[in-house]
């Protein structure tokens, strides 16, 4: 059945496909009709996500911050078709401390890849998606931690919200040439590593919960398919916004 929701004959780059949001996001397109660029380092996992998949699709096995990748992602997607879609969802949180005891090499690791390998990869497809004439879609992941001080990620929190005032100069840059940008900020969501903290520190599971309005923590799918209506006609007239999907975290405060 065609629907607005639909993305069909599209063409989406994903960062971070390897596990995760990312894996469950190109598993939604990929069964939305569209057809993939799976983007990580992990190349035997990368590549178990794309033999999963019902669709067409590549990898590019790499490092998103490295110019040469972003510049083979948008090649490689040519080989399937013009270029629609950008899901920069690939992002890290290695530090864990409370801001005196982070360090430059903190900071540089995780602006690198949360931030400037976004802009990077945006860089790389925005003109492939304004040659290619049909407008386009960019979605970024940023978080609750854009909103709200987590203790203890200050670097993390400040590129999440960084993101989101990208995607705003984006959306307003590229919203006459049809290509809409916009951030999904999910609350916590079990993916494997989050779904192993929880089993392991009841206490921090319980934390996780509680939170919540609507008491439980979310799954992949349920960021995935929020990014499928972002990538899709659905969503033609909402650019420049940051989507929560946070089980109504932040509702509650
Ligand atoms: N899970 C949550 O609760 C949650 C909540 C809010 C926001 N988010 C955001 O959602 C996104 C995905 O999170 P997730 O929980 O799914 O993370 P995850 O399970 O840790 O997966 C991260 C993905 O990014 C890739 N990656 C990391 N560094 C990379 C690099 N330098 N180059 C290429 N790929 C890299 C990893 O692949 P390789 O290691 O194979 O390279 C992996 O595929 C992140 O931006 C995160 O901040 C997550």
């Amino acid at each position: 059945m065609d629907t607005p929701f639909s993305l069909e004959g599209r063409v989406v780059i994903i960062t971070g496909a390897s596990r995760g949001i990312g894996a469950g996001t190109a598993r939604a397109v990929s069964q939305s009709g569209g057809s993939v660029v799976l983007v990580a380092r992990s190349a035997d996992d990368l590549q178990a996500v794309a033999d999963s998949l019902p669709g067409p699709n590549r990898v590019v096995v790499g490092a998103v911050e490295d110019p040469a990748v972003q510049a083979e992602a948008v090649a490689v997607a040519a080989e399937l078709g013009d270029l629609w879609g950008l899901v920069n969802n690939a992002g890290i949180s290695p530090a864990y401390a409370p801001t005196a005891e982070t360090t430059d090499d903190d900071w540089d690791q995780i602006l690198t890849v949360n931030l400037r390998a976004a802009a990077g990869f945006a860089r790389a497809a925005l003109p492939a998606m304004v040659a290619a004439g049909k407008g386009g879609r960019i979605v970024n992941l940023s978080s609750i931690a854009a909103f709200a001080g987590l203790p203890n990620l200050v670097a993390y929190n400040a590129t999440k919200a960084a993101l989101d005032a990208m995607t705003r100069t984006m959306a307003v840059e590229y919203g006459p040439s049809g290509i809409n940008v916009n951030s999904i900020a999910p609350g916590t969501i079990t993916t494997e590593m989050v779904q192993q903290m929880m089993d392991t520190n009841p206490a921090l599971a319980e934390k996780f919960v509680s939170k919540t309005t609507i008491g439980r923590v979310g799954t992949v799918g349920e960021t995935a398919w929020p990014i499928v209506f972002l990538l899709s006609d659905a969503a033609g007239f909402m650019t420049g916004q940051v989507m929560l999907v946070d089980g109504g975290r932040l509702a509650a405060a």
